[in-house]
């Protein structure tokens, strides 16, 4: 693709921390090759507003106070499938030819979504349908985005729900505590292995390893055998309890949540060691900081990149993390293969060789 051109970008799902420092490289990038990018607002939801909700992101707004700020500038929505949306009067009508007519109206040469699995897929499937070039950027806390290391996100989140861990450790030794920190990453079990390797958990319970109580109260009462009064216990929040139920939250508008699978785990530990038990349920702390360094690294390298594919005409590609450095992958094969912890995933071994219960 030679010459000027107009590349559009936005923001889908929830948020995490890093997002805006993709924007700010994909800018930057953009305006080396002297091309223009147009910002759409709130995800697709600026696709479908009338008029259209966008902005053009000059290289002079994006200051590197942008790329430490968490959130999105661009604002997001983890809601309203195009193809399925709902609609005021509770029916669900396909409006993708609106987003379709959208991109053309805006002139746009190619789009960067900067999106989860499930975002991916929508913004694939309405590029397909209006015969438009898309490229597509990992992020999520949950890092299970396939073929990808990681993703934007999850090292910030990681970072977060490691220090509630060094926080809470000084309680629970002053008070001989079990604590059990809940944190978020939907069907995977990253975020939870990972901050709890790192901040010295005695157990960790992931979505990936089915737990039972007693292998649990086994490992506190080892614990408690060294001279240890305390311990730390981090659980996802879609580990299942016994019945093989995953516990949720109830909203507004019949809209389910995970949560408060801490204080079902906090129970049972109470119950069958009878340790006092406290619950920390971390939820969207993990999501809003100021990134971490990599964050911020792996953003700038995603962002760039992106820019970099449209460049060489190359589409229907997601960014991605190997090896050290960022590649692209063909975006369909990233979006099928879904990244849970597999059973034989490094950090389940380092947790084992650390003597970490997992439940099982
Ligand atoms: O997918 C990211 C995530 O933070 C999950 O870990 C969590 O289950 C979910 O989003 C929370 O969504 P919401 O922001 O809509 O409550």
């Amino acid at each position: 693709m030679a010459g000027e051109k107009r590349i559009g970008i936005l923001t889908s799902g929830g948020d995490c921390a890093g997002l805006n420092a993709v924007i700010r490289a994909a800018v930057c990038r953009a305006d080396g090759l002297g091309w223009t990018v147009i910002g759409i607002k709130e995800g697709t939801s600026g696709l479908l507003a009338r008029p259209l909700r966008y902005e053009v992101l000059t290289p002079d707004k994006m200051t590197t106070a942008v790329m430490r700020q968490g959130g999105t500038i661009l604002g997001t929505t983890n809601k309203g499938d195009p193809f399925a949306f709902p609609m005021a009067d509770g029916t669900l009508k396909d409006r993708s030819v609106e987003i379709v007519g959208a991109y053309h109206e805006l002139g746009l040469d190619a789009l960067i979504g900067i999106g989860g699995d499930g975002s991916h897929q929508i913004l694939r499937r309405l590029a397909q349908q209006g015969g438009f070039n898309y490229v597509g950027i990992p992020k999520t806390i949950d890092n299970d985005v396939g073929l990808t290391e990681v993703s934007v996100g999850f090292d910030t989140a990681v970072a977060v729900a490691t220090e509630a861990l060094d926080r809470l450790q000084p309680t629970a030794a002053s008070h001989a505590r079990v604590m059990v920190l809940e944190v978020m990453g939907r069907d995977a079990g990253h975020i939870a292995l990972a901050a709890g390797i790192a901040g010295g958990a005695d157990v960790i319970l992931i979505p990936e390893i089915p737990f039972s109580i007693d292998s649990v109260a086994q490992k506190i009462r080892e614990v408690r055998k060294t001279g240890r009064n305390f311990a730390l216990v981090v659980v996802s929040e879609a580990v299942k309890t016994a019945d093989g139920t995953k516990v949720h939250k109830d909203y507004h508008g019949g809209e389910k949540r995970f949560g408060g699978i801490g204080d079902y785990v906090a129970f049972k530990i109470a119950d069958t060691t009878g340790a006092e038990t406290r619950v920390t349920v971390l939820g969207h702390v993990q999501r809003g900081s100021m990134p971490s360094w990599r964050d911020r690294l792996i953003a700038s390298a995603f962002g760039a990149h992106a820019v970099d594919l449209i460049a060489e005409g190359k589409f229907d590609r997601l960014v991605a993390w190997s090896d050290r450095r960022v590649i692209d992958v063909p975006l369909q094969e990233a979006i099928a293969e879904y990244q849970d912890v597999k059973p034989d995933d490094p950090l389940v071994t380092t947790a084992r060789a650390l003597g970490i219960c997992l439940g099982d």
